[in-house]
């Protein structure tokens, strides 16, 4: 089960979030990065952010610690702006939060080296749970005390949307042309090696039991939150064995061999390069 706790103050909303999430201290003395039940994209996108955010750690990979929110919307009465007011009236009861890392940045590309090991768990990670948020345009990865962790899954298992049509949309390749990782030559079969046989169902069904139960009721076609989280741990089991045969990952052309976003380049095209450094070390040419 993850830590249950009780917001005591919401402090600031994190504009930008496109759901808006907000930064709320709980009574726990903790603060926390708060996703909330009332958001447009739902309880689903938070079912996604737990048996990821879980997943991701088991196997390894940095992710703040999940906590479950226990929200009273009467702790945003004075809060001014009216959109926050209604996300937290629409959002009594439980929702998700994450430990708040202060002091960290959102990552560049352009300024922090990425191992190719380590490049390539995350990349077989996200073809895994089929991420499609963690591009150059929103990498959804923080640096923090100089490593790197992973944020915001909510956008993934997409199958979750459809469960009538789950298998075949399982089944479906990875593109990773455009990942946040693609540029710093991830080795995405050692991580399949190292990983896959990690993915266990025996794994899948813990993590799947950190899901609370109230966000898994009244799913057509599943009499229970039990027979939903054994979907869940179905799929996943099933895409582990295989995706890393099914990755793409585009060749960089040569007047782009970096993914990095293009404003961010020209921004950094007329610093004067190190004494001593060559055309040929420029960090974009390396990848
Ligand atoms: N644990 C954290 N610690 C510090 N800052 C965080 C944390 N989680 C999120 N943030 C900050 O808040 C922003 C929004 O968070 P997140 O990406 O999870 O929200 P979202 O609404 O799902 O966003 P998106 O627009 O990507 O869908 C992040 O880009 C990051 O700057
Ligand atoms: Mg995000």
């Amino acid at each position: 089960m993850l830590n249950e706790v009780t917001a005591t103050r919401y402090v600031t909303p994190l504009r930008e979030g496109g759901s808006l999430p907000g930064i709320v201290e709980a009574d726990d003395l903790g603060t926390y990065v708060m996703k909330f039940t009332g958001a447009g994209q739902g309880r689903k996108t938070l079912v996604a952010e737990v048996i990821c955010g879980e997943l991701a750690r088991r196997l390894g990979l940095r992710v703040p610690e999940l906590v479950t929110i226990q929200l009273d919307p009467v702790i945003g009465l004075g809060e001014p702006d009216q959109e926050v007011q209604e996300l937290l009236k629409a959002s009594g009861g439980l929702n998700l939060g994450m430990d708040y890392l202060p002091g960290s940045i959102g990552f560049d590309p352009l300024a922090y080296e990425v191992d190719p090991a380590e490049a390539g768990r995350v990349v077989w990670f996200d073809a895994l749970i089929n991420n499609v948020d963690r591009s150059w345009r929103n990498p959804n990865m923080l640096v923090w005390h100089g490593d790197l962790w992973l944020i915001d899954h909510g956008a993934t298992i997409i199958w979750h949307h459809n469960w009538p049509a789950a298998e075949s949309a399982a089944a479906k390749p990875y593109n990773a042309s455009d990942h946040v990782l693609a540029s710093f030559g991830p080795d995405v079969a050692a991580a399949a090696a190292e990983l896959a046989p990690r993915v266990t169902e025996e794994l899948l069904t813990e993590v799947a039991a950190e899901i609370p139960a109230e966000w898994l009721v009244d799913e057509p076609g599943f009499e229970s939150a039990d027979a939903l989280r054994r979907a869940h741990v179905g799929v996943l089991l099933a895409r582990a064995a295989t995706i890393h045969e099914r990755i793409t990952l585009g060749a960089p052309t040569e007047d782009k061999p970096s993914r990095a976003p293009g404003w961010l380049k020209e921004r950094l095209a007329p610093l004067p390069r190190p004494a001593g450094q060559d055309e040929t070390h420029d960090k974009d040419g390396d990848q």
